[in-house]
């Protein structure tokens, strides 16, 4: 029943392949209040979208995607609002999506008049099921569709007074015959005539993500090496989640070649959502590498990101979930407190503590009530542990085995977590006030 979509391009490398990490952070564009927005039940007001604006910028994205304008009243104003209330800082480029029709085209660049630096973002969708089922027209045909588009903001942007640089997107790239894509892009190019230091982006969107990662991977290196004027095009990647692999999909993209990452907060987005750009940045992270962006308060983060679109940040959500840094099971627990006791002990600054990839502590977490939590599943090190962090009560080796037993004995009685206090009230009961 289910066709192949995706189309593996005639050369494949795989150098990206020898690659094991990667060692330099890529430009970042937030599509929040775009394609995150666009995908809401209830769409953020006027006044929710220049709050999260605000709070991109203080993340520290330089390149945020600020809406459709022609889509609707609102993502109009927003633009307006933005540029008339000077809200954007000298570092930061918004970001405009458009289709390739005239009118809609006009109607973006007036949202965007006066902006002292736009990138408007042209785009139209290229994959055989969109050629065949929606547009019914040819190769030639939307290969024009793009031409045209490319041509009209080449004008406008000649009349604008600011800074417009141009985006394009081959919509459904990843459902595209490659050498048709790569075909359709330098054509635009073309167009544009790009250099150094007027560089364009061409944007490689797995709009449905219908393959592997590694599949994903291979398009974007046969677009790095077969595009024209690489030195002066930015190669940016648009991953959506559908099979779950967006945050793999983008990593691999970038050790294929690219430069850029478009994606959101906690993966919000069409679907399954676009490619979670805290992951990403979290990822490089833990991994030595400087991301650029802020992410140390991540309660508060998902506290302002829950308010703005009504969903909720899953328990086990990578880095951000309620429950990503807690272990309630004896071995885990008893590992945990031998790390946190060796790192001490040693004076270590780099983080070397076993079940815990990055330390809570920079996210904005507590070792105190994130890390260690006692249920039934937990053991003597973990109830010890908790004794001692919390209440400053080391037991003595040989009373640690009965202390733990005790304690997760009433838990599984009670069939609850025990809280710190109820812990100690244990303690107290079965030991100190005997
Ligand atoms: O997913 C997509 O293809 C898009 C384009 C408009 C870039 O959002
Ligand atoms: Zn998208």
């Amino acid at each position: 029943k289910y066709e192949i979509q995706y189309h593996m391009p005639p050369v494949v490398t795989y150098d990206w392949v020898k690659k094991d990490r990667i060692t330099k952070a890529p430009i970042w564009c937030s599509v929040d209040l775009r394609d995150g927005n666009q995908a809401l039940i209830e769409p953020m007001s006027l006044d929710e979208k220049l709050e999260f604006f605000e709070l991109l910028v203080k993340l520290g994205f330089k390149e945020i995607e600020i809406g459709f304008p022609a889509a609707s009243e609102t993502e109009y104003n927003f633009a307006r609002a933005l540029i008339e209330r000077n809200m954007i800082p000298d570092d930061v480029t918004i970001q405009v999506l458009t289709q390739a029709r005239e009118h809609i085209i006009k109607k973006t660049f007036e949202a965007i008049n006066g902006a002292p630096s736009a990138v408007v973002h042209l785009y139209n969708s290229v994959s055989v099921a969109q050629r065949e089922q929606v547009f019914k027209k040819n190769k030639e045909e939307i290969k024009k569709i793009a031409v045209e588009g490319a041509k009209l903001l080449d004008e406008l942007a000649k009349e604008a007074d600011g800074n417009i640089s141009f985006e394009y997107s081959p919509e459904s790239f990843t459902g595209t015959e490659m050498d048709y894509a790569v075909e359709v892009c330098n054509a635009v190019l073309d167009v544009w005539k790009p250099t150094p230091e007027k560089k364009v982006i061409i944007n490689l969107p797995a709009t449905v993500e219908n393959a592997m990662p590694h599949v994903f991977a291979c398009q974007i290196e046969y677009v790095h090496k077969n595009i024209k004027y690489r030195d002066a095009v930015t190669i940016s990647l648009h991953p959506h989640n559908d099979r779950g692999c967006g945050v793999a999909t983008a990593e691999l993209g970038v050790l294929a070649g690219a430069d850029r990452i478009e994606g959101t907060l906690f993966g919000n987005g069409e679907r399954t959502g676009n490619v979670d750009i805290i992951t990403l940045a979290m990822n490089m992270f833990s991994h030595g590498v400087d991301s650029g962006l802020d992410f140390s308060n991540m309660p508060a983060i998902r506290e302002a990101y829950e308010r703005f679109t009504g969903m909720k940040v899953y328990e086990r959500q990578p880095y951000a979930g309620d429950l990503v840094f807690s272990a309630f099971s004896g071995s885990h627990q008893d590992a945990i407190a031998k790390g946190m006791a060796w790192r001490e002990e040693k004076k270590l600054y780099k983080w070397t503590v076993p079940y815990l990839p990055i330390d809570p502590v920079d996210v904005g977490r507590t070792y105190e009530s994130d890390v260690i939590r006692i249920n039934s599943q937990s053991g003597k090190g973990g109830v010890s542990y908790i004794l001692k962090q919390n209440y400053g009560i080391t037991l003595p080796v040989k009373m640690r085995e009965t202390v733990g037993y005790t304690v997760k004995q009433v838990s599984d009685e009670e069939h609850k977590e025990l809280s710190p206090q109820w812990v100690k009230e244990i303690f107290e009961d079965n030991f100190v006030n005997h």
